[in-house]
């Protein structure tokens, strides 16, 4: 079946190459031509495990077209599929200025007046449908021709693509009982092999993306919470939550303690989840407090590193991990932009080090004497005092620190993730610091 998407960033050119891979007809719709030529050539601007090979084979197969005709990709479809971005604006709010000039554009390049499901894909804050249905109104289109419909992803980077051709559920807002046909037909590659497929009311589905990222992040706060009465008791967090999580009805995942998320996602999530909640004369304390655990690790962090190194005038420290989890290049939100900027007003010397994403942390700060990017492990911890372990890269992981650090002469090590064996570094004499 075909489909329209608008928006060939993250979401929007994951769920095209995904919905092609399964056999729909798509059109993928970008104001960028550039990205456009390149997405024709099977060059991705994103970097995704397995993207570049799915998007050689559903541009050969011709399942995927990009384009930057609007007017193409009103006729392409019924279903018309928004996945631009909604970044947090100065207030906390989210900006649906992109989403706002895709309906614009949908609705007056409808020329066949033809009936289209609008269907927001994109992060956006409960109670979006019904702002859609007054942008529609405002420009004078015919409500009877357009139906809005909410239909989350929930996609983790790095594994996006996985995620999206495995979902654990797959949830659409949608009233009527076209839209229902239509999903059912969309999605049936994916039923078929077991997702369910939840039909809920539009605000519902809305809802649920919210919900689902706040809880997950609520988690995490908890395990981080957690962490810290350890601390105080002698218990080690990572028993304590193995030892919750073994229990069905808590599960294990997301409770991994240490420096807390970041990223595109949970940070903005929490917040326009707050905000909503204010809009709504509602106080979601829960998750004020799931934002203040959140912030508390990183000075928790940076309370160990002055307590165990003093002054930090002078010092030279390794800060192992730009991107804000392992197997991405991603630095949106990532905890080194905070400690890179509190070591350095603390006159502290650093070498960084990331595989993959010390490029775009590059953009973030001025090139300082003070600042040395290595070019690999064995250069980022030469002749420094301490090593800061911030984002669980393999490489970080299974590193021999012993042998590459031979002339360190105390050598405090900070694991951030709770990733490094503890007791290894230790019987190799390093002066260990967990978070919990
Ligand atoms: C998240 C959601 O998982 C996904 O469903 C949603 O669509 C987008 O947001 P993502 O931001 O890609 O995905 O990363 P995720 O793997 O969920 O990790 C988020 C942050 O939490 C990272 O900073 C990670 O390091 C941190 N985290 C995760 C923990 O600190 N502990 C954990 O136990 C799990």
């Amino acid at each position: 079946m075909k489909i329209t998407i608008y928006g060939a960033g993250y979401v929007g050119l994951i769920g095209a190459v995904a919905l092609a891979k399964v056999g729909h007809d798509v059109l993928l719709l970008d104001v960028d031509s550039y990205k456009v030529a390149q997405i024709m050539q099977a060059i991705s601007p994103i970097y995704e495990e397995n993207l570049t090979q799915m998007l050689q084979e559903v541009l050969s197969a011709k399942r995927l077209h990009a384009s930057t005709d609007v007017e193409l990709g009103v006729a392409h479809s019924p279903l018309q599929m928004i996945c631009v971005g909604t970044p947090t604006n100065s207030d906390g709010n989210a900006n649906l200025t992109y989403v706002k000039s895709v309906v614009d554009a949908i609705v007056t390049h409808n020329h066949g007046k033809e009936k289209k499901i609008i269907i927001e894909k994109s992060t956006v804050p409960v109670g979006t449908h019904t702002l859609i249905l007054q942008w529609i109104e405002a420009i004078g289109g015919d409500l009877d021709l357009y139906e809005v419909a909410s239909n989350p992803e929930f996609l983790r980077e790095g594994k996006a693509l996985y995620d999206f051709m495995h979902p654990d559920r797959i949830v659409v807002g949608a009233s009527s009982s076209w839209a229902h046909g239509l999903f059912s037909e969309l999605y049936r590659p994916f039923t078929e092999q077991g997702a369910p497929l939840l039909f809920t009311q539009v605000a519902s589905a809305e809802l649920i993306k919210q919900a689902a990222n706040s809880f997950l992040a609520m988690k995490i706060s908890y395990a981080n919470m957690l962490a810290e009465v350890s601390e105080r008791v002698g218990a080690d967090v990572g028993e304590v939550t193995q030892g919750i999580g073994l229990d069905r009805r808590i599960g294990a995942q997301f409770l991994q303690a240490g420096i807390g998320f970041g990223g595109s996602c949970f940070p903005k999530d929490v917040q326009a989840f707050i905000r909503t909640g204010e809009e709504l004369g509602l106080n979601l304390g829960l998750l004020r407090e799931t934002l203040q655990i959140n912030a508390r690790q990183r000075d928790r962090l940076m309370s160990k590193i002055t307590q165990a190194l003093g002054s930090l005038h002078d010092k030279r420290i390794a800060l192992l991990g730009l991107a804000f989890k392992p197997d991405t290049d991603d630095v949106r939100e990532t905890p080194a932009l905070y400690l890179v900027r509190e070591l350095l007003g603390r006159q502290a010397s650093l070498n960084l080090y990331d595989p993959i994403a010390m490029p775009n942390f590059q953009k973030s700060f001025k090139a300082s004497p003070t600042l040395h990017y290595a070019s690999n492990l064995q250069d980022a911890l030469n002749g420094v005092d301490a090593i800061i372990m911030l984002t669980a890269w393999e490489e970080f992981i299974h590193a021999d620190y012993a042998t590459l650090t031979k002339t360190m002469p105390t050598k405090f090590i900070f694991d951030a993730r709770n990733a490094l064996d503890a007791n290894v570094l230790r019987k190799n004499g390093f002066v260990y610091y967990g978070m919990g």
